[in-house]
């Protein structure tokens, strides 16, 4: 029970990897608040682990909305009286090269991936201090540590989400907060079954997805969340500003 006593707020936490690092947190003790702009599928995985006992709090919000984002850390905050985990890991992909991306679709990616993590962050630290201090963990990605062709606004807005780990983690070490993000790399969720789905052979895009990193598999939301739960650990108590990467070799090659 790493958690217990801890108040964990996961964004995007209705499908994929914040529903398994959000599920992960309530097994270790933590009360957590599963953040999303879906209500139908945020409910169900509130309920989901509510009914396993775990304490948990559903909160509707766009990251990208500063409105949202406040509200939400009032509920928090009316709920909990505290928070002392951040993850952010609401995010949307795009698929795209310079010419193919207009830019609407560029300020959409960025508001929701960078400065979704940027209005959570901002609006959670003050409540952090006041709590003596805290962890962020940033769900970055494979693509903000290497060009990955065609997607040119998300891998900007990863490569962005690294550097607002660097820079909060230099800046709030002094009053306890540690910001440590963790790459994934392909991860088997809904973004990506989606993405694989548009493909004109989707098994054959799927194969070549895998056969690109050496471990020749998709990661699984089990082991990003265990990622994300060690970061955000006292066993990680001396790691900030750390990029770990999760990507079965990938950006090892
Ligand atoms: N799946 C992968 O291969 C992979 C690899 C590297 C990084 N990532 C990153 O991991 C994170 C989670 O990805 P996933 O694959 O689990 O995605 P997913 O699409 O399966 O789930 C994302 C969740 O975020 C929510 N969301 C999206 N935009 C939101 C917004 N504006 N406000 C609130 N909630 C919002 C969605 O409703 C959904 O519940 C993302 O940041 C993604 O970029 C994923």
């Amino acid at each position: 029970m790493r958690f217990e006593g801890k108040v964990a707020v996961v964004t995007g936490a209705a499908l994929g990897i914040g529903q398994a690092a959000a599920a992960a947190f309530a097994r270790e003790g933590a009360a957590v608040v599963l953040v999303d702009r879906s209500q139908a599928h945020g409910e169900a995985a509130t309920r989901a682990l509510e009914e396993a006992g775990h304490q948990a709090l559903f909160v509707l919000a766009d990251v990208s909305s500063e409105a949202d984002v406040c509200h939400m850390i009032e509920r928090v905050i009316e709920h909990w009286g505290r928070l002392d985990i951040l993850v952010n890991n609401a995010g949307i992909y795009h698929q795209g090269d310079i010419t193919q991306t207009t830019t609407e679709d560029w300020e959409r990616i960025i508001a929701v991936n960078l400065t979704g993590a940027f209005l959570c962050s901002r609006h959670a630290v003050p409540v952090m201090i006041r709590g003596g201090g805290g962890v962020i963990v940033n769900v970055a990605s494979e693509a903000g540590l290497v060009g990955i062709k065609g997607q040119v606004a998300y891998n900007v807005s990863k490569a962005g989400m690294i550097a607002l780990t660097r820079s909060c983690a230099v800046d709030l070490a002094e009053q306890g907060i540690r910001v440590n993000a963790v790459c994934p790399g392909t991860t088997d969720t809904p973004l990506v079954r989606e993405a694989v789905g548009r493909a004109p052979d989707p098994a054959a895009a799927r194969r070549r997805l895998e056969a690109v990193r050496p471990l020749n598999r998709l990661g699984t939301v089990e082991e990003i969340a265990s990622a994300l739960l060690y970061l955000a650990s006292a066993e990680a108590g001396y790691a900030t500003g750390s990029i770990l990467s999760i990507d079965g070799g990938y950006t090892a090659q």
